[in-house]
């Protein structure tokens, strides 16, 4: 059972806001996640945005009405609510809010709505005034109370020309909610520690040493516990990734700003993984001003960094679990279960570096879990985002002494 999206058959419903145009492109990411979109508008939404671009982007037709004349259109409705594995109504307007608290159905989307069983996301969008007038609120309490998951709206400024709350949360954002959707909340209440990405050792003010992690993997297990239900601290070293939403976000540069964040985030975590790619060595003298060609000396002397996974190891409390990751070009066996033991880990992720579908940059992985009793697992290959799910399956099952 996979806990992403990729496969899933998804219903966008489009209501009446300025903010539809933006569920053009949320509709995009999710096609390009290789999900199925049936997508129904209300009549509202057609005045803002031609059902032909949904139609053309989600290659499916656009629901619209319930009086259409196909013998397909008939029971359209209710066919389409029993193959929706997720719903995402975005934006929400305040009348769709109100009808759907109120179990009205009188156009398509509200009538589809009554017929579905599996998760909703609402994604409220309007003036910042309506965002929090007694009934909308009330209406959005109740659509809570039936279980369905709300995105809260950003603050900004709005079409109306207020500042407020009310503006639809970027296409990304809500593209993150909906993958929340898919994810069991086995991490509800635990606090989650990812370290991600590489680290770098400054030579001088424009020069440093540092290795070609992208932060992928880190990032989909920060991304995949914050799914789950965990309060996720993600200690990340420069990369091009954006920090997912929901995840408290801690930048630093060098492996000693590296250990300084973990070591002062560490006694409130349940869980610690480390996949940062640490700088091993660091210039033992740092040039404060930029180094000359002429007057640079052709060797560079070095010195170790802080093995903060070690540090963390042989601070861990009995009710914390470590897991650590092992980049290997070559007896992978051997090291990653050294590391296992030396760093005192519960579990240790050994990956085999050097094929363009693994390791470093890649958006898929092949990897090994060795765990503290001796077992291993050998994972094939899969999405970063499947063996970060995977990974938290495991690390749910691991008994602590409490
Ligand atoms: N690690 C760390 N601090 C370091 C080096 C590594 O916390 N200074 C962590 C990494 O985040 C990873 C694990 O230790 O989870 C293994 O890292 P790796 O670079 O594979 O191992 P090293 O212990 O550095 O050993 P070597 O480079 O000799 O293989």
């Amino acid at each position: 059972m996979s806990y992403t999206i990729q496969g899933k058959h998804i219903v966008l419903g489009v209501t009446g806001g300025i903010a539809a145009y933006k569920s053009v492109e949320l509709l995009r990411l999710l096609v390009k996640e290789g999900t199925t979109v049936r997508v129904i508008m209300t009549e509202n939404a057609c005045n803002f945005v031609g059902p032909m671009t949904f139609e053309a982007l989600s290659r499916q037709r656009v629901c619209r009405t319930l009086f259409e004349t196909t013998d397909e259109a008939a029971v359209q409705h209710i066919h389409w609510a029993q193959e929706a594995q997720a719903v995402v109504i975005a934006p929400a307007t305040a009348n769709i809010i109100g009808k759907l608290a109120g179990g009205i159905a009188d156009d398509a989307l509200s009538t589809f709505m009554l017929a579905v069983t599996c998760p909703v996301l609402f994604c409220p969008a309007m003036n910042s005034d309506m965002y929090a007038s007694q009934a909308v609120q009330r209406n959005l309490r109740i659509l809570k109370e039936f279980g369905h998951v709300l995105l809260e709206p950003d603050a900004g400024e709005l079409a109306c020309g207020t500042t407020g709350p009310g503006r639809l949360p970027d296409p990304p954002v809500i593209l993150n909610a909906v993958q929340g959707l898919f994810a069991p909340k086995d991490f509800a209440g635990k606090n989650v520690m990812v370290t991600a990405g590489p680290t770098r050792e400054a030579i001088d003010p424009v020069r440093f040493i540092s290795n070609p992690s992208s932060g992928k993997m880190g990032y989909a297990i920060a991304r995949a516990a914050a799914h789950r239900g965990a309060a996720v601290t993600l200690i990340s070293g420069p990369t091009a990734l954006t920090p997912p939403p929901g995840v408290r976000f801690v930048p630093v540069t060098s492996a000693a700003d590296m250990a300084a964040a973990v070591l002062s985030e560490l006694d409130r975590q349940q869980v610690v993984i480390k996949t940062a790619a640490v700088a091993d060595f660091r210039p033992a003298v740092v040039s404060p001003l930029k180094v000359k060609k002429e007057q640079a000396e052709l060797t560079l002397s070095l010195e170790r960094t802080q093995d903060i996974l070690k540090a963390v190891g042989a601070r861990k409390r009995r009710n914390q679990i470590l897991v650590g990751f092992a980049a290997e070009t070559h007896d992978m066996e051997r090291s990653a279960t050294g590391k296992l033991k030396s760093k005192q880990l519960d579990l240790i992720v050994g990956n085999l570096i050097g094929s363009a579908d693994a390791g470093f940059c890649a958006d898929t992985n092949r990897a090994t879990f060795y765990y503290k009793d001796g077992t291993s697992e050998k994972i094939d290959l899969m999405s970063k985002a499947d063996l970060a799910h995977l990974l938290l399956d495991r690390v749910a099952g691991i008994k602590t002494e409490d």
